[in-house]
C-alpha cells in the first residue's frame, strides 16, 4: 500500500492507513455529530451490482471500512441500504478491544434512518436486541412498526412527518453522544445529507472495476445541489490498482 498523496510516496502495510484515523479527525461542530461519508464505487462510477454493494471493493477495502467504523461513534445507513444489505457496525476482535482500551464501547452505535419504519421485521438481525442499536424515523411511522424498532433498539421519532436531517444529527449528538459519525449510504441519504451541508468527510474507494451500464446507482442521487461542491485532497493511498481516497467536503 503506498501513500500517493501527500508526497512523497511512502509505504504502508495493507490495510492499516486508518488504524490511527480517530486522532486524525477533527472536534464536532456545535450541535451535531462531525459526518464522514464511506462509500465504494467502480471506475464507471457505479455504487451497486444488482442492487447490492457486494463485490465492488477489495478485501483491502472491507478490512478499511471496519478500521474506519472503529475511529467514529456511530456507523448510519439509510432504509434502503438497510433492506439491501446486511449492514451492521462490526470492527472486528482487534479493533474492538483498541476501542475498549480507549475507554470506548467495543463497537459503535449501528444507527437506522427511516421516514416509516417500513423494514424487513422477518430478518434474523431483529431477532435479538441489541444495546448498540439506534434507529430514527420520520413522525408518520405507524405504532406496530414504532413497537418493532423499540424492541429492536433505542428509538426516536421525529417531531415532522420527515427525519429531517437537522432533527437526526441533533438527536444522535444531544441524546446518544456521538460526535465522529460515518455514514455509510446509501446514495439518497448521502444526497440529502450532502444538500443539508452536513457532511465534512468523503472516505471513497475507487475499485478497478467496470460494472457497466446495467446498474444506474451512483454514489449520490437525492435532492440536487444548489451549485458543484468542491472537494479538497486530505490523503489518498494506492493498493493493487484500488484508490482509498479521503476529501474533506469544501464550504
Ligand atoms: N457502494 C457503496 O459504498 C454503497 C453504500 C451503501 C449503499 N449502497 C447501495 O445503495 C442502495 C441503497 O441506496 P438508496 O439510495 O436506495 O437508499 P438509502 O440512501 O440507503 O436510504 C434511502 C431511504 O432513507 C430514508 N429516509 C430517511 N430520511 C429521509 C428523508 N429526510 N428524505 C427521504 N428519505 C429519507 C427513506 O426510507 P423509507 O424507505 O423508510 O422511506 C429512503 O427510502 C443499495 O443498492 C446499496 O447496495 C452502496
Amino acid at each position: 500500500m503506498q501513500r500517493v498523496f501527500p508526497g512523497p510516496p511512502v509505504e504502508f502495510e495493507p490495510g492499516a492507513i486508518y488504524d490511527d484515523l480517530h486522532a486524525d479527525l477533527p472536534e464536532s461542530p456545535a450541535g451535531r455529530p462531525y459526518v464522514l461519508l464511506n462509500m465504494v464505487t467502480s471506475v464507471d462510477g457505479k455504487a451497486a451490482i444488482d442492487g447490492s454493494a457486494a463485490g465492488i471493493g477489495s478485501a483491502t477495502d472491507q478490512r478499511l471500512m471496519r478500521a474506519i467504523r472503529a475511529a467514529t461513534d456511530g456507523v448510519l445507513v439509510g432504509a434502503g441500504t438497510f433492506r439491501a444489505d446486511k449492514t451492521n457496525s462490526t470492527v472486528g476482535r482487534e479493533r474492538e478491544a483498541a476501542r475498549v482500551a480507549r475507554g470506548l464501547s467495543p463497537r459503535p452505535l449501528a444507527i437506522l434512518l427511516s421516514r416509516d419504519g417500513d423494514l424487513p421485521f422477518d430478518r434474523e438481525d431483529f431477532a435479538r436486541p441489541q444495546p448498540n442499536r439506534v434507529s430514527l424515523v420520520g413522525g408518520k411511522t405507524p405504532p406496530e412498526r414504532r413497537r418493532k424498532l423499540a424492541a429492536w433498539g433505542r428509538l426516536f421519532a421525529a417531531p415532522t412527518p420527515e427525519p429531517e436531517p437537522d432533527w437526526a444529527l441533533r438527536t444522535l449528538r444531544e441524546e446518544c453522544g456521538v460526535r465522529h459519525l460515518l455514514v455509510e449510504g446509501g446514495p439518497q441519504i448521502n444526497g440529502i445529507l450532502l444538500a443539508a451541508g452536513a457532511v465534512d468527510e468523503i472516505c471513497w474507494t475507487l475499485a478497478p472495476k467496470l460494472i457497466g451500464s446495467g446498474e444506474g446507482l451512483t454514489m449520490l442521487t437525492g435532492p440536487a445541489l444548489d451549485s458543484p461542491r468542491p472537494l479538497v485532497l486530505h490523503t489518498a493511498y494506492l493498493h493493487d490498482g484500488e484508490f482509498f481516497f479521503r476529501y474533506r467536503v469544501g464550504r
